[in-house]
């Protein structure tokens, strides 16, 4: 966190006119109708708050009901902040239901117990210097407290939050507070699909036998590679959904050919080349996007660039990208993973394996974005290593 010293070289701003409230509520309420993802809306509304009542620093905080705990997102790309629900002064105010203001944070009394342990020990950390404070509880539509504004130092003369800052924070979260539900309801329907799509693709996994975190990689990696392409973060986080479900036709595969210890015959293959087409079948007809690429996923992921795969035997471009990518992050795991008919490569065999590949089972381009990323790819590899896996992970450095 930057160091910045407020009161140092005070830049003092002012109220704003009506003309700029009301321009201020138009653009931002304009930006939030339009964001369904839950941590940009949250961001907004704290930007919009900041700017209509002209703090330094808006933060706006959720209740976690679950977990009892009070979260937010500060800035793109750091991780959401956590606390619990009872912590701090926003703890306070979340469970009274009432506001709360203070003139100077570290004059006050009447919630020295909660400053000492929040702002003020914030404050040690960062360098910054918290004066007034003013914190805003918010409710949904049935009344229910969702969250806070917690807002930081007043930029005017006055240097204090008044009521009329309350209003117009409370103005702010109700413009918001639609948008806010139905993000944090598209954001549960996600979760909800995220477990779903683990399980099911667990399912796949553990009638094969294939070790615990295939999918989980296999997803990382993905991502990493979608990210490396110049894919934006929406599409990335989309891939990592739905490429866990790259092998969730092996459920109907039988136990005879899945769990041959050998290596199998040609008819044998044949059936076991079939799991593309049945994971295709068993989602395509599905309307949600994540089960809608997952069966993209499922269906292409043994394409060859040089056409010599299969269900389709297309070859290049004509194969979607996310076929592409899962191509190589599932090869890349299964060639590092113990199978019932092989043991697993040790990494240089494997980087060898796909030079060697480059232009021929693989992408080129997404070849190259691999090796770009090889440090994330083989950090997600050792974080979500399999027991037995870890020791020739460690000997392959
Ligand atoms: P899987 O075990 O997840 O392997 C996925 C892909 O990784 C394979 O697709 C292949 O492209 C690559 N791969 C895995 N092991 C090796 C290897 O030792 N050498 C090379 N060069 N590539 C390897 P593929 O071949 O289309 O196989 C699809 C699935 O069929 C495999 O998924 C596995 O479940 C099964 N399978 C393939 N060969 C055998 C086998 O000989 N015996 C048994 N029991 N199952 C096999
Ligand atoms: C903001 O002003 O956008 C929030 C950032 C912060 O609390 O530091
Ligand atoms: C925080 O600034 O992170 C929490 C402060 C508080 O609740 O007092
Ligand atoms: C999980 O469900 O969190 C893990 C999935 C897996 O490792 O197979
Ligand atoms: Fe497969
Ligand atoms: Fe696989």
């Amino acid at each position: 966190m930057e160091h910045d010293m407020v009161g140092l070289e005070p830049k003092l701003k002012k109220d704003l006119h009506p003309e700029e409230m009301l321009r201020i509520i138009f653009d931002f309420a304009a930006k939030i109708a339009n964001e369904r993802n839950l941590d940009n809306v949250l961001m907004l509304m704290a930007d919009m708050g900041r700017d209509m009542i002209v703090s330094d620093r808006c933060t706006v905080w959720l209740l976690d009901k679950n977990k009892n705990e009070l979260w937010s997102k500060v800035a793109h790309g750091m991780n959401e902040i956590r606390m619990p629900s009872t912590a701090g002064l926003v703890g306070h105010a979340v469970t009274s239901g009432k506001a709360v203001f203070i003139d100077d944070a570290y004059e006050n009394e009447e919630y020295k117990q909660f400053l000492i342990n929040g702002a003020l020990k914030v404050d040690k950390q960062t360098g910054y210097r918290t004066k007034a404070l003013m914190v805003i509880p918010f409710r949904n539509n049935e009344g229910e407290i969702m969250g806070a504004y917690q807002a930081i130092n007043k930029m005017t003369e006055s240097g204090q939050f008044s009521s009329k800052d309350m209003e117009y924070l409370t103005l702010a979260s109700s413009y918001a507070g639609k948008s806010l539900e139905s993000a944090l309801l598209t954001n549960e329907i996600e979760e909800t699909q995220k477990e779903i799509i683990f399980t099911m693709g667990e399912i796949g996994e553990s009638r094969s036998k294939e070790t615990g975190n295939h999918v989980k990689r296999v997803a990382e990696f993905s991502y990493f590679l979608a990210l490396g392409l110049g894919m934006s973060q929406e599409e990335a986080d989309l891939l990592k959904m739905a490429s866990p479900m790259h092998d969730i036709g092996k459920v109907a595969i039988p136990d005879e050919v899945l769990k041959k210890p050998g290596k199998l015959t040609e008819e044998e293959f044949d059936v076991m080349k079939s799991h593309t087409n049945i994971g295709y079948n068993l989602l395509k007809n599905s309307t949600r996007h994540i089960l809608k690429t997952a069966a993209i996923v499922a269906y292409q992921h043994h394409e060859k660039w040089n056409g010599k795969g299969y269900p389709c035997g297309i070859k290049g471009e004509e194969i979607h990208i996310y076929g592409r990518i899962t191509a190589i992050a599932d090869v890349f795991d299964a060639l590092g993973s113990e199978r019932v008919y092989k043991k697993a490569w040790e990494l240089d065999r494997i980087l060898n394996l796909f030079k060697e590949e480059r232009g021929h089972h693989f992408d080129p381009r997404v070849v190259d974005v691999f090796f770009e990323q090889l440090p994330n790819i083989v950090k997600v590899r050792d974080a979500y290593s399999d027991f037995n896996l870890a020791e020739k992970t460690e000997n392959s450095h």
